[in-house]
């Protein structure tokens, strides 16, 4: 029997891009020289995408692959796939939850501790010899504050874990109370962003979120506050955040993500009171590996006619 196609619009970490390629016949679509002609003389043949957070899976080109059944993304978020386009045509689609639950999580530890703490500003300050001038100026303590969380789900939660560790209370907002969960619920988002000191931004991506994290609530933050996101960059009004950074209208910010990812804006790089990460909250060997693994395994489970293992829909 013929290898099933698959188009690959990513790449995965290179043993699991060899382990794809050696069972399935793979269409490297940003390795060929004229994409679009290659969807034109080879879309009839592919049954399957490999994809990731970055890049629009929608209705033009799944309109190319008339033989489409699955869309498999390289990653928990999955703004990016128009899924009113594949529930129309019955096209499966996968995600990789909770194997990068804990790196992304650990993730937005590293910016809060980083910013608070001023590690990166810290680090520079003795590569450029400014020591030898005087002390490094004090930072500020995570111990006895409060953490608000925007999104108390897998991620949000593993955070929320973390900041107990660090002696921090825990508050969160999101659409709706989990009562499961011990931290107190603020339905508002800008009543929550006035009380806490750090605000944490742990929720999808996408339509439901754009622009969330807006001027009102940004205004309501403490000047004594940090912005921490590891979400998505489209939650922020990215321009106003930038504008209360520059100001010192909040004390700071740690960022993974950004409006317009790798481009990010010059006045965040100029700033002392900021942590910029290049998107790697789940950029780990070990992650990768497992979320290479969650694709190849929903890939085989989909084509041997049994269920998925992370079903999206
Ligand atoms: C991706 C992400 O894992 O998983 C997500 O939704 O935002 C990222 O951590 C990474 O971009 C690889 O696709």
């Amino acid at each position: 029997m013929s290898k099933q196609t698959v188009l690959a619009l990513t790449t995965m970490v290179p043993e699991k891009m060899d382990a794809l390629e050696a069972q399935y016949d793979v269409i490297r679509l940003g390795k060929e020289a004229d994409p679009d002609q290659t969807l034109k003389s080879r879309g009839k043949d592919v049954q399957a995408i490999l994809s990731t957070n970055k890049g629009h899976v929608n209705a033009k080109l799944m309109d190319a692959l008339p033989n489409l059944e699955i869309i498999t993304q390289c990653a928990v978020g999955y703004e990016n796939i128009d899924l009113e386009v594949a529930k129309a045509r019955s096209i499966r689609v996968t995600n990789t939850p909770d194997v990068l639950t804990d790196d992304t999580a650990d993730t937005a530890m590293t910016l809060l501790l980083g910013v608070a703490r001023r590690v990166a500003e810290g680090d520079m300050y003795v590569r450029t010899g400014k020591w030898l001038n005087g002390p490094l100026p004090l930072g500020t303590s995570l111990s006895d504050k409060m953490v608000g969380i925007v999104g108390l789900g897998r991620i949000g939660q593993a955070i929320a874990r973390r900041c107990l560790a660090f002696n921090m209370t825990v508050v969160y907002h999101g659409p709706r109370e989990k009562t499961d969960q011990p931290y107190r619920y603020y339905p508002d988002l800008v009543t929550m962003a006035r009380d806490v000191d750090f605000l944490v931004l742990a929720c999808v991506g996408g339509d439901a979120t754009r622009g969330m994290v807006n001027r009102q609530v940004l205004d309501a933050m403490k000047p004594s506050a940090f912005l921490i996101n590891v979400a998505r960059g489209s939650v922020v009004d990215e321009p106003v955040l930038v504008e209360k950074l520059v100001n010192r209208k909040i004390a700071g910010a740690g960022l993974d993500v950004y409006a317009n990812e790798p481009h990010v804006p010059e006045e965040l790089k100029a700033l002392d009171n900021v942590v910029l990460l290049p998107h790697i909250g789940s950029a780990t060997h070990e992650t990768r590996a497992k979320m290479g693994q969650l694709v190849l395994d929903n890939l085989e489970a989909h084509f041997a006619g049994k269920p998925l293992l992370t079903p999206v829909i």
